[in-house]
C-alpha cells in the first residue's frame, strides 16, 4: 500500500476492493481512495430511481470575462415526482464529489419538497464526476476550478431553470449543502441574495486557514470522550514511543514495527512525515464519520485494547492494530516519493483524477488551505506531521506553481472576499456536530435572527441529512424541524398552512 495522504477530505474517502487487498506495492490499483458523496443514512429510498432525470446545462467557461466565448456543460440531476406549479425549488448543491440520485430520492430535504410539492434538483460542481469543462487536469486547466465561478454556475443555473422548467417561474428556491457545499449555500447567499429565498447550510466551514491544527484537536476529544481514557492513553503513548525510536535514530524497529517496504530514512523529513501522518490519519476518518449507532470510535478502540493482551508496548499494540486495519499482508510503502508517483496524473482518466483529489487539493491550495498538521500540543499523535508536508504537495503537485507565501495569500484572498466567520448572511441555518472536526472552522455564532447556528451533541459531519427518524437524538429532532419551519416562513407561507414532518421509521 502507497502512502496515502496527510488531509482527510472534507467528505468520506472509501477505499475500494479493500477484500482484494494482499500485495502492496506502489500504485497498488486496489489501493485508491474515492471521494464520495456525504453520508444519508438510516432512511431508505422513497422515491423510485426512475424519478431521477439528468440534465445538461450549458456554462461559461470563465463566468467573470466576456471575452471567453468558451462555454461547457454542467450536469445536474432532478425529480419532479411531487411538483405543482409554484412549488418551491430545493436544490442540493453538489461539492467535490460526484453527484449520484441518492440525494434527492430520500432524506429530509426530500421529505420538506415533499410535503411541499417542491422540485428537487442536485447539481454538480464543475470539474467533478462528469462535469468535464476542460481536456486534462494540467495546472493550466485547473484555473477555471475555483468557487466564484462555481457560484456563478449555480446563479445562472437557478435563473435558467426558473426561466424553462415549467411552472417554476414564481418558484421559491431553497439550497441545501453540506460540507464544502455547505460552504457554498452560506456564499450563495451572501453573493447572490435576488436568487434564493434561503438555506440550509450544514457542517461548511467558512474560515480559510493555511494550518488547520484544530482539527486534531476534535478528534483527539472525541476519542477520548467517545473512546475513553484507556484509549486515548494507549494512543498517546504510542506516538511518544514513535517519536522516542525517530530520535534515538532507531529507524529499524520502526520499520519492523510498521512493515516498511523501503528503509526508514530519518534524515528525509518528507518520509518521516508521511509515516506519521498516514499512522494519525485513520482516526480522522472514524471521528469525521462518526455515528453513534453504528459505533465506530468504540470499536476500534476496542480493537485497540485486544492487542494490548499479546503486546508488551502500546506502540506495538497500536502498530499491530494499524497493519490489521489496513490488511498489510506484505508491506506497507511509506515514502513520499511513492505518494507523489501515485498522485501525479492529470488526465481525466487517471485514478486521481477520478478519485477527485487532484481537484480537491488544488483548491485547497489555491483557496482554503485546511491542513490537518500536527501543529497542536492538544493532539494524542506527536508533532510529526507538520503542516509543511501539504505545502510540499501543493507545489510537487502543480508544477511548483505554490509557494508558502502564495498560499497564505491565496487564503486571505478567500477570507477577504467571502468574510470568513462573519459573512452577513441572512436565511441561512448553519448546522455542526459536536464531534465534528471541522467544526472549528465554521460559524460559531448567530448571524442574526434569521440564521441561527446550532451545535448537535454527539454527531459529526453532515450527520444530520436523513428523514427525521425515531432513532435520532431530540436534539436532531429539533433541529430538523427548526430548519423546515424556517423553510416554510422564508417560502412566505402563512403560519395557519405550515406543515410538519412525523418521524420515519
Ligand atoms: C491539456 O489540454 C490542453 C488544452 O487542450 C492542451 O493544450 C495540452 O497539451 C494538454 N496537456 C496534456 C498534458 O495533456
Ligand atoms: C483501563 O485500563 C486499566 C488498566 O489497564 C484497567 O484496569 C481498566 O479495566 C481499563 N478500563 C476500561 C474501561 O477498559
Ligand atoms: C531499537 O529498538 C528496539 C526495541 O526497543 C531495541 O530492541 C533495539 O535494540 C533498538 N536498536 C537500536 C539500534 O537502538
Ligand atoms: C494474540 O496471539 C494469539 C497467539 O499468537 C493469536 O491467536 C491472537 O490472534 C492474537 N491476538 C491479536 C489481537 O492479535
Ligand atoms: C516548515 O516550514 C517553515 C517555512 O515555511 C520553516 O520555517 C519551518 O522550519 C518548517 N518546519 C519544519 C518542521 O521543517
Amino acid at each position: 500500500m502507497k502512502a496515502f495522504l496527510v488531509l482527510f477530505g472534507l467528505i468520506a474517502t472509501v477505499q475500494l476492493s479493500l477484500a482484494v487487498f494482499g500485495e502492496f506495492k506502489h500504485g497498488d490499483k486496489n489501493s485508491k481512495y474515492f471521494k464520495k458523496e456525504p453520508p444519508l443514512r438510516a432512511t431508505k429510498p422513497v422515491a423510485a430511481v426512475d424519478a431521477v432525470y439528468e440534465g445538461w446545462i450549458k456554462q461559461r467557461m470563465d463566468n467573470f470575462d466576456p471575452q471567453n466565448t468558451e462555454s461547457f456543460y454542467m450536469r445536474y440531476l432532478f425529480n419532479f415526482e411531487n411538483f405543482q406549479p409554484d412549488g418551491p425549488i430545493f436544490i442540493f448543491v453538489g461539492g467535490e464529489w460526484t453527484v449520484s440520485p441518492g440525494m434527492i430520492q430520500f432524506g429530509h430535504m426530500y421529505d420538506m419538497a415533499q410535503a411541499l410539492n417542491g422540485l428537487l434538483i442536485y447539481t454538480e460542481h464543475r470539474y467533478y464526476g462528469e462535469t468535464r469543462p476542460t481536456a486534462n487536469l494540467t495546472l493550466d486547466e485547473l484555473r477555471y476550478l475555483n468557487i466564484d465561478q462555481a457560484l456563478a454556475d449555480l446563479a445562472h443555473f437557478i435563473v435558467t431553470i426558473k426561466q424553462t422548467f415549467p411552472g417554476a417561474e414564481n418558484s421559491g428556491v431553497i439550497l441545501v449543502g453540506c460540507s464544502y457545499s455547505g460552504t457554498m449555500v452560506t456564499w450563495f447567499m451572501q453573493k447572490y441574495p435576488h436568487l434564493i429565498k434561503g438555506a440550509w447550510a450544514l457542517s461548511g466551514p467558512l474560515l480559510a486557514q493555511v494550518d488547520f491544527v484544530e482539527y486534531q484537536e476534535v478528534v483527539s476529544r472525541a476519542i477520548h470522550q467517545v473512546g475513553g481514557e484507556n484509549c486515548s492513553n494507549t494512543i498517546r503513548n504510542a506516538f511518544e514511543q514513535m517519536e522516542t525510536l525517530a530520535e534515538q535514530g532507531n529507524a529499524t524497529e520502526l520499520q519492523r514495527l510498521f512493515k516498511l517496504c523501503k528503509p526508514l530514512d530519518l534524515n528525509n523529513d518528507l518520509d518521516v512525515w508521511s509515516l506519521f501522518g498516514d499512522v494519525a490519519s485513520t482516526w480522522s476518518g472514524l471521528v469525521q464519520y462518526y455515528y453513534r449507532h453504528d459505533r465506530d470510535i468504540e470499536n476500534a478502540c476496542e480493537g485497540l485494547e485486544l492487542h494490548k493482551t499479546n503486546t508488551t508496548t502500546d506502540l506495538e499494540a497500536y502498530a499491530q492494530w494499524i497493519m490489521n486495519r489496513w490488511r498489510i499482508n506484505t508491506c506497507y510503502d511509506h515514502t513520499y516519493e511513492s505518494f507523489l508517483e501515485s498522485w501525479s496524473g492529470t488526465s481525466w482518466d487517471d485514478w486521481i483524477a477520478q478519485s477527485e483529489w487532484r481537484q480537491w487539493y488544488y483548491q485547497t491550495c489555491a483557496e482554503y488551505g485546511w491542513y490537518q498538521s500536527s501543529g497542536s500540543e492538544e493532539i494524542l499523535f506527536g508533532s510529526n506531521f507538520p503542516v509543511n508536508i501539504s505545502v510540499q504537495i501543493c507545489s510537487d503537485l502543480y508544477n511548483g506553481f505554490f509557494t508558502p507565501t502564495s498560499i497564505q495569500g491565496n487564503t486571505d484572498r478567500t477570507n477577504i472576499i467571502y468574510g470568513a466567520k462573519n459573512p452577513s448572511v441572512r436565511n441561512v441555518y448553519s448546522t455542526h456536530g459536536e464531534h465534528d472536526p471541522w467544526a472549528p472552522m465554521g460559524l460559531d455564532a448567530n448571524e442574526n435572527e434569521d440564521s441561527p447556528v446550532v451545535y448537535l451533541p454527539g454527531e459529526s459531519h453532515c450527520s444530520d441529512l436523513g428523514s427525521i427518524g425515531v432513532r435520532d437524538t431530540p436534539e436532531m429532532v429539533a433541529s430538523k424541524t427548526r430548519i423546515f419551519e424556517l423553510v416554510q416562513k422564508w417560502l412566505g407561507i402563512p403560519p395557519e398552512q405550515q406543515k410538519t414532518l412525523p418521524p420515519v421509521a
